[in-house]
């Protein structure tokens, strides 16, 4: 069985007070049976590893390359050094706003886990994409083609996040998430993965409100969550929840 994972995507959002203030709410709290991720700014990892408690600490996106003349860019090796214990990589806004496609994103996947760190491989079609029929075909693109060469299942998570339910409120059905689920687990099977073994997080306007029906169903090892991870009471209610499962 997969271990369930509760995993925040900070975003573009918290500044240091509130990051401090995060880390004193959450001071006491755990250990919990769950595993405990959050994924601020890259500008504030360190201060998180350091207040954090039962939380590791990861980043939102990783350079391709080791180190070098790539101005701006999130070496894997330093994120490694400073303590980072994984990354994201292919989240719908990378996707969409700096066009990272599954070719180079495969290079980041691999260069991640060279280094030490895990990754949540991020896939998910949108809305148009999933009323046109294409669901699948899209998933099966980035999962193959994003997880080329990829022989383990060491250290790799996979998240699904369909566009359409990411930062809207318009979560998928239990059904609907399910059934990409297990899709999806077939496709790492395709692979040569031992699917069995990896954690697929569900992402997309998951709230403590409606993770239990989410982490029942049998493929759902966890969740990513945006906005209802920044509070530290509902962030709380979302690992306890995880607890449960
Ligand atoms: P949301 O974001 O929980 O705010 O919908 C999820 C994500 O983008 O990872």
């Amino acid at each position: 069985m997969p271990k369930v994972h509760i995993v925040g995507n900070w975003k573009m959002n918290q500044n240091l007070e509130s990051v401090r203030s995060f880390a004193k709410a959450f001071e006491g709290k755990g250990p919990f049976n769950c595993e405990t991720w959050i994924a601020p700014q890259a500008i504030h990892i360190s201060g998180l590893i350091e207040n954090a408690g039962p939380i590791k600490v990861g980043s939102q996106t990783v350079s391709e390359h080791e180190k070098g003349a790539f101005t701006g860019e999130l070496s894997p090796t330093s994120l490694k050094d400073i303590g980072a214990t994984f990354t994201l990589v292919g989240h719908s806004e990378r996707r969409q706003y700096y066009g990272e496609g599954n070719e180079v994103l495969n290079e980041k996947v691999k260069s991640a886990l060279s280094h030490g760190l895990k990754v949540i491989y991020c896939v998910g079609e949108t809305l148009e994409q999933r009323e046109s029929g294409q669901m699948e075909t899209i998933l099966k693109e980035q999962v193959s083609d994003g997880l080329r060469g990829i022989t383990s299942k060491d250290s790799l998570l996979i998240a699904y996040e369909p566009v359409w339910a990411i930062g809207t409120g318009v979560v998928a059905t239990t059904q609907q998430a399910q059934q990409a689920h297990e899709y999806i687990r077939g496709l790492l099977s395709e692979l040569g993965l031992e699917s069995k073994d990896i954690s697929i997080l569900y992402g997309g306007s998951v709230k403590p409100n409606n993770i239990d029906g989410l982490l029942e169903c049998p493929d759902i090892d966890g969740a990513l969550v945006g906005g209802a991870s920044l509070d530290p009471e509902s962030f709380l209610a979302l690992c306890q929840s995880g607890d449960k499962h």
